[in-house]
């Protein structure tokens, strides 16, 4: 009760307080900021170091873990004023108990921030985002973002751990599966339109959500492709792949970021005092709230960076960390360490004002029930909405990789008329494992399998399901009833590949072909002579060299979420038509690794028949699929490619034009793809850079005439002298189909 009566005068007298200083200014109107600011500054004094500190400490509830759980006393820590933040608690009941107790039980009542980790979906889960990026359609990828922020902000989560936007070029990391591919400059286009779709206009609005960029940074270049290891790299391959997209989501005004488990430049990325500040705070002006990530803070005396606990704490404040997760090292430490000089008051302060801050822009501070709403958690989840969305966006992620004739005709699309299709593989009439890596709380029992959209959409059709094989092991007992099926029916279909928690955090693998004796399996079913369509269902590129070399028809579905089954029904009668392109350069083996298409020229350029070049003696040096590469049940023809002058100054526009033409039968939607090449620089340059692209649909015979505009800010690098700017020189424009299929014209850069 007396608490009740100490923070009701509390409140009291802040809200007088305010009033005196909203009136005493009444003339000129206090901005929102300064309305802001004034609250913060005072409830900021009135805080002791022990619920500073408490503010600064994020635990998990026992609901559901993301890592080692260290701490499940949070409910008494929260009670104490000890845990401001908590994660992985759900559903509008349980965060309302939790809130109740932080609001109506603590001296001060701030209230909880609930974070989860909102990914690709909620309860409703879209494809992974890997797959998502396939699609090209920010705005789609926009309104994923959007709507699994409903979903999510309906059961009580006011802050999701997303956009991860860590660029990978390696796809033995499992967690490849959950960015946008190896592009900078796709996948800042990616990270802009989540931050976006997730944080919407305005924080408080309780159907969105606060987004967090991870992870800073570089987080997905492990040596070895192997999850947590040592990032190494120069400062200018950092600067110019891995960083645009931390920095173009800061840009969107993402309101927090989580740093990332590995080191960088020698140093974790936890402790990274240029990271931290003098890269986010001193050159971009962040303003956000920086999280770890799972106790990343104690991680720091493994890595031998921090000689104790105590030590990694003081670390991790001083290089511009306000918040730790799951470590428990700021609750035990810090206050010990202000004691000591080692870290300051204002330090504290300034981590405490921008946790504070998020938790008013959330509108936390007005109505701290504001996301518990039963009514509306029963209304929004699993919506119609919902479930047509995840139809929608899984169709777009699907990408053809092959679709040759057998014995003539084409193998996809299946007619409606097939009699009987042999359906074989693990992921043929499963649920669970279409939900992919992280997918949050997706509900396995409303995933369609492919074996009930296969039923769905070829009604008249014979669907005879055997699973052939498990994902893992030996064993071929299965084999039998897929031949027998197979033998006796006009076409084989196959969902093989990898369950989910064959990609995702510590999934990383070594060998990145299918796992198992699923590709025994393929070859059963195509040495049958029937016709075979192999649908590879992953969370990462895998190595296909059989398959490319031996069945007709190959759809890269990814690991595509609720919907699954409905969406590669669709695709597989021609009721859509794949759009999908790929993010990520497909190697042919894990010997090619790293790969990807915007390397480097060399002095020694890949000559096959030379063999004093950059070569192998067993593979060419191309990928099995390029970046950029998807095909289409129709065909597009791209003509009369123009640039509007073969010279321009710094700030000048080069209009660039192409023809792109719909010469097949049905309508088709096509991703065209612009890339620039510097030809002479102060430091070498890659042989091509995406700096465009659309995607546009086209009618059967529709032609269309598609224009970019180029300018030397995006010709920009980080020169000899690591200045970020273009120089004047030669350069060529491709426009086309994929990163290796494209037609060029020449210009150049004067002036300067
Ligand atoms: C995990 C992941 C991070 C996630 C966090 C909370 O270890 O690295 O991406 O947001 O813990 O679940």
């Amino acid at each position: 009760m007396i608490m009740k009566t100490l923070r009701k005068t509390l409140w009291v007298s802040l809200a007088l307080g305010m009033a005196f200083v909203f009136f005493a200014c009444s003339q000129q109107q206090t901005s929102p900021n300064t309305q802001k600011k004034q609250f913060i500054d005072s409830l900021i004094s009135e805080m002791t170091v022990e619920e500073k500190i408490g503010q600064m400490t994020l635990l998990t509830s026992g609901w559901s873990q993301t890592g080692p759980t260290m701490n499940d006393n949070y409910m008494e820590m929260i009670r104490k004023g000890q845990c401001g933040n908590v994660f992985n608690a759900l559903t509008v009941d349980y965060n309302r108990k939790l809130q109740k107790i932080a609001v109506e039980e603590t001296r001060l009542g701030i209230p909880l921030l609930f974070g989860y980790d909102v990914i690709h979906g909620f309860k409703t889960i879209f494809p992974i985002p890997l797959a998502e990026s396939c699609s090209w359609d920010t705005t789609m990828i926009r309104k994923t973002a959007r709507l699994a922020s409903k979903e999510a902000s309906a059961s009580g989560v006011t802050w999701t751990f997303n956009p991860m936007v860590d660029i990978s070029r390696d796809p033995r990391w499992g967690r490849i599966a959950e960015g946008a591919g190896e592009d900078p400059f796709l996948a800042s286009a990616i990270a802009k339109a989540k931050v976006k779709g997730h944080q919407g206009g305005d924080l408080s609005d309780s159907q969105t959500l606060a987004a967090c960029v991870k992870h800073m940074a570089a987080y997905g270049a492990p040596i070895a492709g192997r999850d947590y290891n040592t990032v190494d790299m120069s400062k200018r391959r950092f600067k110019e792949v891995y960083m645009p997209p931390y920095k173009a989501a800061v840009e969107a005004d993402v309101a927090s970021m989580m740093t990332s488990f590995n080191e960088l430049f020698g140093i974790p990325a936890t402790g990274s005092h240029y990271l931290l500040t003098e890269l986010l705070r001193d050159q971009w002006n962040y303003k956000g709230m920086v999280v770890t990530d799972y106790t990343s803070i104690p991680e720091m005396i493994d890595h031998g960076y921090a000689r104790d606990e105590k030590h990694a704490a003081e670390l991790a404040l001083n290089a511009g960390v306000d918040m730790d997760m799951q470590g428990a090292s700021y609750h035990e430490y810090l206050k010990k360490s202000l004691e000591e000089g080692k870290v300051t008051e204002k330090q504290l302060n300034k981590a405490v004002r921008r946790v504070l801050g998020m938790k008013y822009d959330l509108g936390l501070f007005e109505d701290p029930y504001r996301y518990l709403d039963n009514e509306r958690e029963d209304r929004i989840i699993h919506s119609q909405e919902m479930m047509e969305h995840a139809l929608e966006s899984a169709k777009e992620s699907v990408v053809l990789l092959k679709n040759d004739a057998h014995r003539g005709s084409k193998v996809l699309p299946l007619s409606k008329d097939i009699g009987s299709i042999a359906l074989v593989g693990p992921l043929a009439d499963n649920q669970r494992e279409h939900l992919g890596a992280w997918h949050a709380s997706g509900t396995d029992s409303l995933v369609t399998t492919v074996r009930k959209g296969l039923e769905k959409e070829f009604p008249n059709t014979a669907i005879r399901y055997a699973q052939g094989c498990d994902f893992t092991g030996n064993d071929k007992s299965g084999f039998d009833q897929a031949l027998a099926n197979a033998q006796r029916s006009d076409v084989v279909v196959m969902a093989v590949g990898e369950k989910h928690t064959q990609s995702g955090e510590a999934a990383s693998r070594s060998d990145i072909g299918l796992p198992g004796v699923q590709l025994d399996l393929v070859k059963e079913m195509v040495a049958t002579g029937k016709p075979v369509v192999v649908m590879v269902m992953a969370g990462r590129p895998m190595t296909l060299p059989w398959i490319d070399e031996n069945v007709p028809a190959i759809l890269n579905t990814w690991h595509l979420g609720t919907r699954a089954g409905d969406a590669v029904a669709d695709i597989l009668s021609g009721q859509t038509n794949p759009s999908g392109k790929l993010t990520s350069t497909f190697p042919r083996n894990v010997g090619q690794i790293p790969i990807y298409y915007s390397h480097k020229k060399t002095g020694r350029p890949y000559d096959p028949n030379d063999g004093y070049t950059s070569r192998y003696l067993d593979v060419p040096n191309s990928p099995l699929y390029p970046f950029g590469y998807g095909l289409s049940y129709t065909t597009f023809e791209y003509s009369n490619m123009q640039v509007d002058k073969e010279k321009i100054g710094f700030g000048e526009p080069l209009t660039v034009t192409v023809n792109i033409k719909n010469t097949g039968d049905r309508k088709g939607e096509e991703v065209v793809q612009l890339y620039t090449r510097d030809m002479v620089g102060s430091v070498t340059r890659p042989v091509k850079e995406l700096k465009g692209f659309r995607k546009i649909a086209l009618e059967p015979g529709q032609e269309r005439r598609v224009q970019f505009n180029v300018s030397s800010d995006d010709l920009r690098f980080y020169t000899a002298d690591m200045e970020y700017q273009a120089e004047p020189g030669k350069f060529k424009v491709f426009v086309g189909t994929s990163s290796a299929d494209v037609m060029e014209k020449s210009f150049e850069l004067v002036g300067k």
